[in-house]
């Protein structure tokens, strides 16, 4: 019998200054892997980088590059991205494409910046971050323009997953439910997080790791044979 222990991999990582971003980098790094993060804020040790912004990916990614001695990355998890509440008859054109350009255009900006590496170096792993917002909507804190984008990022993993299968580039999407990190407001709100603690069966709300330890997975080879899904990370609300 022999035991296959998959080893460190190269892993980028957007959004990696905080959340669900923060926690998966660190958690690769506590595995051994060799980790690079990209974040929009100012943060010792991270690529500066912007994922609404074109030529700002780019040049995210040559100095990742440059970083490995032009190595490809064998993975990467795109956390990066933005919610806003606002209900539907308030939202205009502008936050539509703030929320939409960044969530949406900005996955496809990464995505396919990691996998023309990748497509060069005989394959890897591309992770994207839904929502359970894009399966189910919320009378609570509506945001249509984060529903949508996160819609878009599903219906994208799917595409991705099929176009870069034969370049053995899988591509996947972890869908959190109602995580504890800074994105999450409505633990400030007493009444309203009540009401969401009961839509959860698990009774609390996640942590950034436990999305984390899902994203890796997906990241790992230890999900080879899984590409173009959606993996709930949600407590069980969305089976509620
Ligand atoms: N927290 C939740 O409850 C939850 C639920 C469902 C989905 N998600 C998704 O998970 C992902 C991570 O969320 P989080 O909770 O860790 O959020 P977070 O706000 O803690 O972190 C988001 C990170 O993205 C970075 N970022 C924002 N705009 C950027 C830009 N233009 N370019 C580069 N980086 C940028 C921020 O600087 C920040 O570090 C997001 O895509 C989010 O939509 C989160």
């Amino acid at each position: 019998m022999s035991f296959v222990v998959p080893g460190p991999r190269r892993l980028v990582v957007t959004g990696a200054g905080s959340g669900i971003g923060r926690a998966t980098a660190a958690l690769a790094a506590a595995r051994g892997w060799t980790v690079a993060g990209l974040d929009l804020a100012e943060v010792e040790g991270l690529v500066p980088c912007d994922i609404t912004d074109e030529d700002s990916v780019r040049e995210a990614f040559r100095q990742v590059d440059s970083l490995w001695d032009g190595q490809a990355p064998h993975a990467l998890v795109h956390c990066a991205g933005v919610y806003r509440f606002k209900p539907a008859t308030l939202t205009t054109a502008a936050d539509w494409d703030a929320v939409v350009n960044l969530n949406a255009r900005g996955s496809l900006l990464v995505a396919a910046a990691a996998a023309e590496r990748m497509t060069a170096s005989g394959g890897g792993s591309v992770v994207l971050l839904s929502s359970i917002a894009a399966a189910r909507g919320d009378a609570g804190e509506p945001s249509a323009a984060y529903s949508a984008s996160k819609g878009a990022v599903e219906a994208l993993t799917r595409q991705l997953a099929v176009e870069w299968g034969p370049y053995e580039i899988r591509c996947n999407a972890v869908a959190p439910g109602v995580i504890d990190t800074p994105m999450t407001t409505v633990s400030h709100h007493p009444e309203a997080f009540e009401q969401v603690l009961r839509r959860i069966p698990a009774g609390r709300l996640g942590t950034a790791e436990e999305v984390a330890r899902v994203c890796l997975f997906l990241a790992s080879e230890e999900s080879a044979y899984v590409s173009g899904t959606v993996i709930a990370v949600d407590g069980g609300q969305g089976a509620s």
